[in-house]
């Protein structure tokens, strides 16, 4: 059985909005409407968990769950101070019969059913997957100074995205792994090569941005409005 656990317990500060940039309105519809609703349609999805702030549940149970009707949406369970903690708590609220878990940004809303499918795909041979994209750009590690002390060749750089695709037992017990060595880890992956298990990258989608300031509101609007006029 394969669960998406959707994070939205996060604060949305660099958004800058006042509020939990999750409810912003994209196109007519909340950020975290758009992404859930991708893996309400796809079929590859079983069950939905969504993890919420605590004092915007009554928001989210009406304005997005019931108002577009997402019956695979089984549970919202409370956030933690950090993203890690979060899915933590989503992982503790899945279906007995899951065995397989996808942890996906609600900030994420372009994400797409062909990236959702090439990360089940792949963890067909695999314990772990990410997606992301090779970068377009020249990277440069620094240091404090702002000296450069390395630049990765560019065809070994990618950035990643969500969703990552994980066999449960292997997520639960990094998880598990970080807590015992206070690991705090920026996504699932990295949680994960901590156990010295591989991680393998799929490609994603440049579109598949994260909402995080304001310009990127713009740009997935823009997105959007290609899709309707080009692509359907
Ligand atoms: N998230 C979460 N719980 C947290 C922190 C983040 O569920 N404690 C979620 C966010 O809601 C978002 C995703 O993780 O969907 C990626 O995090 P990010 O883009 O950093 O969102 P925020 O933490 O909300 O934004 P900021 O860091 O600007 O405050
Ligand atoms: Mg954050």
């Amino acid at each position: 059985m394969n669960t998406a656990i959707i994070l939205a317990a996060g604060r949305g500060t660099r958004m800058n909005a006042g509020r939990n940039k999750q409810y912003l309105i994209l196109k007519n519809k909340p950020i975290l409407a758009h992404s859930i609703g991708i893996f309400q349609k796809c079929n590859l999805i079983d069950e939905i968990i969504v993890v919420i702030n605590q004092d915007e549940e009554a928001n989210c149970r009406i304005n997005v769950i019931e108002k577009y009707q997402f019956n695979k949406v089984k549970k919202l369970v409370p956030g933690g101070d950090e993203r890690q903690h979060s899915v933590y708590n989503g992982l503790m609220h899945v279906n007995s019969e899951c065995d397989i878990v996808l942890v996906h940004d609600g900030a994420r809303p372009l994400v797409t059913h062909d990236v959702i499918e090439r990360c089940l795909n792949e963890l067909r041979s695999c314990e772990a997957v990410s997606c992301g994209m090779p970068i377009k750009d020249t990277v440069k590690i620094i240091d404090e100074n702002r000296n450069v002390r390395v630049t990765p060749m560019r065809d070994s750089v990618w950035i990643t995205q969500t969703p990552q695709a994980f066999k449960l037992e292997i997520l639960l017990k990094a998880h598990n792994h970080a807590l015992e060595e206070k690991i705090i880890c920026t996504d699932d992956a990295m949680l994960v090569e901590q156990l010295g298990i591989n991680v393998r990258m799929v490609e994603g989608d440049y579109e598949n941005i994260k909402i995080t300031t304001p310009d990127d509101l713009i740009m997935a609007e823009s997105i959007l409005n290609y899709k309707r006029k080009f692509r359907k």
